[in-house]
């Protein structure tokens, strides 16, 4: 195994993401049974004093209640720098003992140009860097990101960071389908009609415009997360699930994966006007500050893709992620065929049954047809439901607990992330053609009228 890292730096430190979600992820691990001593070192170009970095720190571990958080936090420090500057950079490094890794909590532009700022330097041995998404913009600036950085450090040393990789429910997948002989042999064309991967919230654009504006639900939700779910719901059974045949598994289902029409029009988009979520009133996306309605960047997003191979081919896979809706529905949803032939003599219900892991809340439920209480001829439906516990860690803790391991299973590979603007980028063509028309859903509704009620 690796030797793990020792320094955690974190470049963008004064940012949203360091406070709201890596700092806490941080936390998650140090106050699980896994975590070690750790160096946090926070950068950014802000003049904080030490006490105030503390503070911060230990403001943002106040979810873990556990001694070596609390130690960790007192020993952290903050350096002020640029981290576009090579000077800076390398006297940042040069204070980080031990095995280091980079965490680039900054926009894409900047981290591009922290970097090449490294790039310029000769960097310390066995150095790990850790990029959050987006990776890239599209698959142009996603290939160059990724030569640029394979030529800086070898694959295993890059962690291109998915939060979704670290949900236990995600992850729960493997076992459901790979330890249960019940499943997996069912998981193919003639047994299963379609596969609906839903991530909708309730939560609508929270602040986000600068980022959010440019980017829209397929590319914020789609592109990134729902891909890697679909991968592994549809991935071939791996031999182990170490990174090699994991991610292996993983990057070959997506290359066999494609829209359902090439020309990307198997597709449906649309954008929230006013309304109201939890008697709370929203204004229309357009009206939200930061926004340019000239973007025409749409908060719901829906895709049906085919995986073209002798598993999948002819199965709908329909991807779907929106934000201001009604009901936060967080779901993957495997939908059985019918029975080739009902005996003649029962009656009743008889219809598609589905598997259906949900996210959150993190639960399993499957239908299954029976007899009927009353005239056992007659059928019923009945579930059978679980529910799948939450993991010891939160799911950026466990990400970054496989990145303080320096094991990259968790991470998305070079290539995997190319795949995912590769299978997305026939759509965004036809949605920039207006191939696509944009339509509208009330906030707090279940999406468009048009597209009735899954
Ligand atoms: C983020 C997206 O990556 O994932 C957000 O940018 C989204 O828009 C979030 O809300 C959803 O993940 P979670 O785990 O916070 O529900």
């Amino acid at each position: 195994m690796a030797e793990r890292i020792d320094t955690l730096l974190i470049l963008g430190a004064g940012g949203d993401l360091t406070s709201r979600l890596l700092l806490p992820g941080v936390a998650s691990y140090l106050g699980s049974e896994r975590g070690e001593r750790l160096t946090v070192i926070g950068v950014d170009r802000g003049e904080v004093t030490p006490a105030q970095w503390r503070e911060r720190v230990t403001t943002a571990f106040a979810t873990e209640n556990s001694r070596l958080a609390a130690s960790v936090a007192k020993s952290s420090i903050y350096l002020q720098a640029d981290a576009t500057n090579p000077a800076d950079l390398a006297r940042v490094l040069a204070q980080a003992p031990g095995r280091i890794a980079v965490y680039f909590a900054l926009p894409p532009a900047v981290t591009l140009l922290a970097v090449k700022a490294l790039d310029s330097l000769e960097l310390p041995k066995g150095i790990l860097f850790a990029l959050e998404k987006p990776f890239g913009t599209d698959l142009a600036t996603a290939k160059s990101l990724n030569r640029r950085l394979q030529k800086m450090l070898p694959e295993e040393q890059l962690f291109r960071v998915d939060h979704f990789l670290g949900k236990s429910t995600v992850l729960n997948l493997l076992g459901l389908r790979f330890a249960n002989r019940i499943f997996e042999p069912l998981f193919s064309a003639p047994n299963i009609e379609r596969v609906e991967i839903t991530f909708d919230e309730e939560l609508a654009l929270e602040g986000r415009a600068g980022y959010y504006d440019k980017a829209g639900a397929l590319v914020d939700m789609i592109q990134s997360h729902l891909l890697l779910v679909l991968a592994l719901v549809a991935m071939e059974p791996p031999a182990s699930v170490d990174s090699e045949d994991l991610r292996g598994g993983m990057a070959q289902v997506l290359r066999a994966t494609r829209p359902w029409r090439k020309n990307g029009t198997s597709s449906r988009r649309a954008r929230y006007g006013a309304g109201t979520i939890d008697g709370r009133r929203l204004p229309a996306y357009v009206d939200e500050k930061g926004v340019d309605p000239g973007h025409g960047t749409e908060t719901l997003a829906e895709l049906t893709l085919a995986i073209d191979n002798w598993r999948w081919a002819g199965v709908p896979f329909v991807l779907r992620s929106g934000k201001a809706l009604g009901e936060a529905r967080q779901e993957i949803v495997i939908v059985f065929r019918d029975v080739p032939h009902l005996p003649t003599g029962l009656r009743g219900i008889a219809g598609p049954s589905a598997l259906r892991i949900s996210l959150k809340p993190a639960t399993l439920d499957l239908d299954l047809v029976i007899n009927g209480e009353g005239d056992p001829f007659t059928l019923d439906r009945t579930v059978l439901h679980t529910d799948l516990g939450a993991g010891e860690l939160s799911a950026y803790g466990e990400v970054l607990s496989s990145l303080i391991d320096a094991d990259p299973t968790l991470s998305v590979r070079g290539d995997v992330a190319e795949e995912c603007w590769r299978i997305v980028s026939p759509v965004l063509a036809a949605w920039r053609k207006d191939a696509v028309p944009l339509e509208t859903y009330a906030a707090g509704s279940d999406g468009p009228n048009s597209w009735g009620r899954r």
